[in-house]
């Protein structure tokens, strides 16, 4: 008798096992079910993550497909000991050709040769600097360059990237095959959405389909132009545009900046050696005016002090920054000769005198005489302001007198008001 209860104890125990056996394996894969698939990202955090226009640096413009995992991780390393991070920067963006092909599930496959750490690696090495990192892909099947784009891909890529690390896609539009770029793009934002990784979309369709009336909520920055040239005024036949040709494409976009979502003027080319200074720092001078992305595109390892002193003019940088996000408006168009105007959250005022002729502009500008408008008028006569020039770092008088100053050629003069109280 005991030894058959001895037997059915052991069977009850063998039982009991096998059932919680079951039911930790039950919970182990219920458990991967719910953690595996990420929570989400709600649409008001989506919305909130450029609440001023993104800066950082992007491969194209210097290196065109020349990436590697070492050319990145110089790139992050020089980020840091310019002091570019410092002045805020943070988004390292590797361009086209990072990608190779797709694996027998259809992965991505970053080129082994050129990334043979693979783009987690690379993801947490641009981390540990407290830098953020970017990729590039395509709507189309294949990128500009023929590489892998996402179509039919958008989820799976996603998900990818969101397991890197990835924190900012430039989404690109080449071999688009015929679809609707609004749609396009909203299927890789709600991809990235059900990543549940909180990444920056950035929308580069060249303004063929005026992304400024649907890109917000989107994405969160969309390109207004096709590719920026290192050349003050010119246009190529096969599209790429010079600054001035970008600045008088923004002009009237200005409506559709603000905090979350900004008309993207191209990355910057200063630093690349087809300018002049004057013409880099109006290059620079306008972006901030028009409160532009601000994506270096030069080798930021091999920088001259001048152009360090371009990038990393932190009186620029913030207007470009203010949080009130708003671009500025031309305000006056006399042909050469423009001024430019952007309110600051503060009740200040950016003003950019722009020279755009080939002459000296010989200025004797007198404020009183002058209103802006802008929201709300803003009387040099009723009021008084302090005046800061923002390339010389100085203040150089107040509205109560002339402001005199020789503008060179395709320069300017960029300025800081301040209300005398
Ligand atoms: C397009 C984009 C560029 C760059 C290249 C890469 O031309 O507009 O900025 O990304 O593709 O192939």
């Amino acid at each position: 008798m005991p030894s058959l209860l001895l037997l059915k104890t052991n069977e009850m125990n063998r039982l009991l096992i096998t059932i919680c056996a079951a039911f930790c394996c039950w919970q182990t894969v219920a458990a991967q079910q719910f953690f595996g698939k990420p929570k989400p990202l709600n649409d008001s955090l989506y919305n909130t993550l450029a609440q001023t226009p993104p800066m950082g640096w992007n491969s194209w413009n210097k290196f065109g497909c020349d990436v590697s995992e070492d050319l990145i991780k110089s790139m992050a390393d020089a980020m840091v000991e310019s002091g570019m991070k410092d002045a805020g920067y943070k988004y390292i963006v590797i361009d086209d050709c990072w990608q190779i092909d797709r694996d027998s599930m259809g992965n991505i496959v970053p080129d082994p040769a050129k990334f043979p750490s693979g783009m987690k690696a690379l993801a947490d090495y641009v981390h540990s600097k407290g830098l953020l990192f970017g990729l590039y892909s395509c709507a189309g099947s294949y990128t500009c360059q023929g590489r892998p784009g996402s179509r039919g891909h958008q989820f799976q890529d996603a998900l990818q990237y969101a397991r890197w690390g990835v924190d900012y896609l430039k989404y690109d539009w080449c071999s688009d095959e015929g679809q609707n770029a609004q749609a396009a793009y909203a299927t890789m934002s709600d991809a990235i959405k059900e990543s549940g990784r909180p990444i920056v979309l950035s929308i580069c369709e060249w303004g063929e389909n005026e992304p400024w009336k649907w890109g917000k909520g989107i994405g969160h920055l969309w390109r207004v132009t096709a590719d920026i040239r290192d050349c003050y005024e010119c246009l190529f036949d096969w599209g790429g545009v010079g600054i001035v040709n970008i600045i008088d494409k923004m002009a009237d976009l200005y409506p559709y900046a603000g905090p979350g979502h900004w008309n993207d003027a191209e990355m910057l080319e200063v630093g690349n050696g087809g300018m002049t200074r004057d013409e880099y720092i109006t290059h620079f001078s306008m972006w901030c005016m028009l409160a532009a992305p601000l994506m270096a595109g030069n080798d930021i390892t091999k920088m001259s002090a001048e152009t360090k002193e371009i990038l990393m003019n932190k009186e620029a940088i913030a207007v470009d920054q203010d949080p009130l996000g708003q671009q500025a408006r031309r305000f006056m168009d006399m042909g050469d000769h423009e001024i430019w105007a952007k309110p600051l959250a503060n009740g200040e005022l950016a003003i950019c005198f722009m020279n755009r002729s080939e002459l000296t502009w010989h200025l004797d500008y007198d404020w009183r005489k002058n209103a802006i408008y802008y929201a709300h008028e803003v009387s040099f006569r009723k009021h008084e302001y302090k005046v800061r020039d923002l390339w010389q770092h100085k203040d150089i008088g107040t509205s109560k007198t002339n402001l005199k100053a020789d503008i060179p050629t395709h320069g300017v003069l960029m300025l800081r008001l301040t209300p005398v109280k």
